[in-house]
């Protein structure tokens, strides 16, 4: 018998290049436990890697690789719905009836919009301005009440949740759940491994700067190594930490990656040096991303069987959005 739950989790990961670390530890990694006690929806946002003009090819094969890694990382294809955010047209449709429930002086809040744009806000796509409406429309097509999401994305959730009740209170119903931010794992936020305050990212023209999953072993060996630390000694407390962000991070990861608190990774080393743990790190990192990243490989040599499973996830999520949509369409009584 099919087990009940109480939540219904959705999250997303843009299909544009290669994905890293931070995308690992800070999402993926977090969606294989939660998919034991939840429901979930996991998708792969290709409309929201169209708000930049983009390759489609390079879209296209970013979608398989997104997915080979979800999966790779030990997400269930059979108990989770996977899927490709444009192979379900509702996003688009409620996306549109969500723009009419919001207004302008929300989106001019969003401090995503205003660092991408920069000074050219001008000639910045429509897209990238209404690109928090669609992250609504896929989260409340499901009427998901958990979105996993990392810190960058917490506004962009609140504007969800304001929409939802925009909505709700316009036409006096409670269709819409409002959904809860899930911010969960100690490295919820990986960074640079050249710059501890900014963000680790694939966009950072430093390749040493992340760990990209597909990373071979000696790739991997060689960043640890050359990431950033100082010269003081290995840190005694989580205190001495936020001065030193470097540092921060690399305990971080490892607390994440091998599964266990920062103070622990503190107890461990604080009596060695730096070189010692960067080859502790440089292990478990081989051990954990390149098996992830064999078993991505795998996976990607396999395109048949991997089609197959965002062909079976799409089609479970057109039926709940078919449904949600139509119930959207009675409610507002116009369509
Ligand atoms: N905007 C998210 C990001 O860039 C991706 C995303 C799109 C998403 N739709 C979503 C995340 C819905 C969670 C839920 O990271």
């Amino acid at each position: 018998m099919e087990k009940t739950f109480n939540d219904l989790i959705f999250s997303g990961v843009q299909p544009t290049g290669n994905l890293h670390l931070g995308n690992y530890l800070g999402a993926i990694k977090n969606w294989v436990e939660l998919q034991n006690n939840n429901k979930c929806i996991f998708c792969i946002v290709d409309l929201h890697a169209f708000t930049v003009p983009r390759n489609c090819i390079s879209i296209k094969n970013n979608i398989l690789e997104v997915a080979a890694a979800y999966i790779a990382a030990g997400i269930d294809p059979k108990r989770n719905i996977i899927f490709v955010q444009s192979h379900v047209s509702y996003h688009s449709e409620l996306s549109w009836i969500l723009s009419c429930f919001t207004p302008i002086g929300w989106l001019n809040r969003m401090t995503q919009f205003k660092d991408k744009a920069g000074k050219n806000k001008e000639k910045a796509p429509l897209g990238l301005y209404s690109y928090p409406v669609l992250m609504a429309a896929d989260i409340l097509l499901y009427k998901a009440t958990k979105v996993p999401v990392g810190d960058d994305q917490k506004q962009h959730l609140e504007l969800s949740r304001n929409i939802s009740q925009a909505f709700n209170r316009f036409y006096e119903t409670d269709f819409f759940p409002i959904p809860d931010p899930l911010i969960i794992g100690t490295a919820a936020r990986v960074m640079s491994l050249r710059d501890g305050t900014k963000k680790m990212s694939k966009s950072d023209p430093s390749d040493f700067s992340r760990i990209n999953l597909k990373d071979s072993s000696d790739e991997i060996s060689k960043k640890i190594r050359k990431a950033k630390t100082d010269s003081l000694d290995f840190p005694k407390n989580e205190i001495e930490l936020e001065a030193r962000p470097e540092i921060q991070n690399l305990i971080k990861i490892f607390a994440s990656v091998s599964d266990t608190s920062i103070q622990q990774v503190i107890n461990e080393f604080h009596q060695r040096d730096f070189i010692f743990f960067k080859e502790s790190l440089k292990e478990i990192l081989n051990q954990k991303i390149n098996s992830i990243s064999v078993e991505m490989q795998k996976i990607l040599n396999d395109e048949t069987f991997l089609k197959k499973i965002l062909k079976d996830g799409a089609e479970k999520a057109n039926e709940i959005g078919a449904k949600n949509m139509k119930e959207i369409r009675d409610i507002m009584g116009c369509f």
